[in-house]
Order: structure tokens, then C-alpha cells, then sequence
């Protein structure tokens, strides 16, 4: 059972519910569900993210229907919907 308190907030990670606390990245919420890959690049190698200050651009996931938001330069909202390409 996932801990969650009275702060926590929960997001959607391909479908599964991850409960985190306030000010938590998406990468790091990705990391707690166990995804190890964010998506695949056009030859379909799988990606993930790198530097984890939005320079590499490999940590691209959908949040909320909108594409090629950066996991490790955006916090997670509560009720958020997240989905990978490229689980490693
Ligand atoms: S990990 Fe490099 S841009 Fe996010």
C-alpha cells in the first residue's frame, strides 16, 4: 500500500497511481513507480532521462495530453495523467 498523508498529492504513470509529496519532480515520480525509460527515439532505442536539468531534452514525457513536457523540470501536480513510450 502507498503511503499517503494528509500533503500527499497522487499522479497517473501509465495508468498507475504513485503518491508523492508536494514539490516532487515527475522524473523522481517516474523513478518511484520503477519506469526506467521516458520514451523512444525515432529509431526506437529507448530513452531516458540524462542530465536532469533540461538540457538533453531525453526525459520527454506526456503530462495531460500535451507532448514533450521535460520529467525533471516539472513538478507534479495533484490528479496529473503521465504517460511513457519508452519503458526500459
Ligand atoms: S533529464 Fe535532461 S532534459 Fe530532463
Amino acid at each position: 500500500m502507498l503511503r499517503h498523508t494528509n500533503d500527499s498529492i497522487s499522479v497517473i504513470v501509465d495508468g498507475q497511481v504513485v503518491v508523492v509529496d508536494p514539490g516532487t519532480l515527475i522524473v523522481a515520480a517516474l523513478a518511484m513507480r520503477g519506469v526506467r525509460g521516458t520514451r523512444q527515439s525515432v529509431s526506437g532505442e529507448p530513452r531516458a532521462a540524462l542530465c536532469g536539468m533540461g538540457i538533453c531534452q531525453e526525459c520527454r514525457v506526456m503530462v495531460n495530453g500535451r507532448s514533450h513536457v521535460l520529467a525533471c523540470q516539472t513538478v507534479c501536480r495533484d490528479g496529473q495523467i503521465i504517460r511513457t513510450t519508452g519503458h526500459l
